[in-house]
């Protein structure tokens, strides 16, 4: 007989903020990404665009409020050289993308591009530097370029090419998996690498100081982390990266939408995994930055499978079920409970790219799972986390076991708390205690994602199959809650 599903709030504890950053998102050049994706170039008189960016992808992503979103890459980004994407368009070289399909890159969407695009979707940019196959010059060039109001060679560039005032980009990556695709370097070669390029990279107004990251550990690569703290001073560095996909196996991936129980439950062992990298990561973090200063920023997560069929293997064009759902939801709880040190993250990719929010087919548009729960966990964005203790029942395949329920609370500036739950067994409704201590509300409401199958996805054909719904198995009494949770879901509750 296993316990009883149980959670228990504490409000008293609280005093960590929820950063917005950690509900950051991705976009490199890579598929149908940026191109045949966001960007759909300027003469395109059939789906309604700004400067050539779908207006239908603005909107949809204005209403996530994303915070911050990754540009060019991935590993594209030390194959990136900056210059080539500035200036009148019909000039600009084009370069073949060596990492993702081969395919030839006209440069059409560059720097302006991009950081105009920021502009209009009302979100902070995150520029990821060329340290492998770049130089200290150019990335320092880049910084002066975007962030530099007085007169100097590259703000001179920047207003001949039209633009008058500085974006002052503040997320800046050093490199990204140095350990692999960004030069396959050892990490004490890297952090003395990373120690050059990050002397250079000022806001050259001495105002706001720029936010230098650091590429990261490949998961569990422990010694990476301890390296780069170890090495790198203090003054020079801000965030620390770490990526973690969740899949079946590297080896085999499996398809998207066509996977057995036992890959489901493959796929979220290595989800749920998440939160011992980020304890292990954390606690080296801690012995040499006990203030927590520096932030592990998660640039990459998600889960990873193999393309869908017909497509371009170097494109990773995938669909996206309730499984994927599963998968934004625990981990974004994960990321919440350790909001002290998880200050930042990005769900790999934005556009028909690995677990995208939104996939597109010619002028249609379509919302994912994976979008309806970040849409649903935009709530904690800034909110203050309350912790709390959770004992759950497992979600046993065989042998193994999981724990069947995760979830993470918060408490807004209106002082409305949010609790959100997941359920991850693939069969059974799962019963819920939840106590708040010395608090009693008087109202609740709440909202649902699931479906009847594990791999129901919406379709272009069904683009509404799966939706948030009205959730009302939730009764409250005091500072009790009784929740009946169904089988895959993900669940809002809104308690004042
Ligand atoms: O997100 C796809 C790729 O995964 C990125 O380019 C790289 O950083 C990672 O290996």
């Amino acid at each position: 007989q296993q316990q009883a599903n149980e959670i228990t709030l504490k409000p008293k504890e609280s005093k960590t903020k929820i950063s917005k950053h950690i509900y950051g998102h991705f976009a490199e050049h890579l598929g149908r990404c940026i191109y045949d994706g966001f960007y759909i170039g300027e003469e395109n008189k059939v789906i309604p665009n700004t400067n050539g960016v779908r207006n239908d992808i603005i909107a949809a992503l204005k209403n996530l409020n994303i915070p911050n979103l990754r540009w060019p890459g991935g590993c594209f980004a030390d194959t990136y050289h900056w210059k080539d994407g500035i200036g009148p368009k019909k000039d600009r070289p084009s370069i073949v993308n060596t990492w993702w399909g081969g395919v030839t890159e006209n440069n059409s969407f560059g720097t302006h591009d991009f950081l105009n695009m920021c502009e209009l979707l009302n979100t902070e940019p995150y520029l990821a530097g060329n340290l492998a196959t770049g130089t200290v010059q150019e990335l320092s060039d880049w910084v002066q370029y975007v962030n530099f109001n007085g007169d100097s060679p590259m703000s001179k560039l920047r207003r001949a090419n039209g633009r008058d005032t500085a974006w002052k980009v503040k997320f800046w990556g050093v490199g990204n998996e140095a350990w692999g695709c960004g030069g396959n370097m050892k990490p004490d070669y890297y952090a003395n690498e990373y120690r050059k390029y990050a002397t250079f990279m000022t806001d050259w107004e001495n105002s706001s100081k720029v936010f230098r990251i650091a590429s990261g550990a490949n998961g569990g690569d422990y010694n990476w982390t301890e390296t780069l703290m170890k090495n790198i001073p203090r003054n020079l560095i801000e965030g620390i990266a770490l990526h973690h996909y969740a899949n079946v196996t590297w080896s085999k991936k499996g398809s998207a939408t066509q996977f057995s129980e036992q890959q489901y439950f493959a796929t979220m062992k290595s989800a749920l995994h998440m939160e011992e990298l980020v304890i292990k990561h954390s606690a080296i973090m801690d012995k040499y930055d006990p203030d927590k200063k520096i932030a592990l920023v998660v640039d990459e997560w998600g889960g990873w499978y193999e393309v869908e069929p017909g497509t371009n293997p170097g494109f990773l064009y995938q669909q996206n079920t309730i499984r994927d759902a599963m998968i934004a939801g625990v981990t974004l709880n994960v990321f919440n409970n350790h909001a002290e040190r998880v200050r930042m993250a990005n769900l790999a990719q934005t556009v028909n790219v690995l677990q995208a929010v939104i996939l597109t087919e010619k002028e249609k548009m379509i919302l994912t799972p994976t979008y309806h729960v970040l849409e649903m966990y935009k709530v904690h964005q800034d909110a203050t986390l309350i912790p709390l203790s959770i004992n759950t029942q497992e979600y046993a395949l065989g042998d193994e076991k999981l724990p069947a329920l995760s979830a993470s609370a918060s408490i807004d500036k209106n002082g409305v708390t949010h609790i959100t739950l997941v359920n991850i067994d693939a069969k059974k409704t799962h019963e819920l205690k939840i106590n708040i201590q010395d608090q009693a509300y008087k109202t609740i409401s709440g909202r649902i994602v699931n479906s009847a199958k594990l791999n129901d996805f919406n379709s272009f054909q069904n683009p509404d199959l799966i939706k948030p719904a009205v959730f009302k198995d939730a009764q409250l009494k005091g500072n009790q809650i009784q929740v009946v949770l169904p089988a895959h879901s993900v669940v809002v509750l809104a308690l004042k």
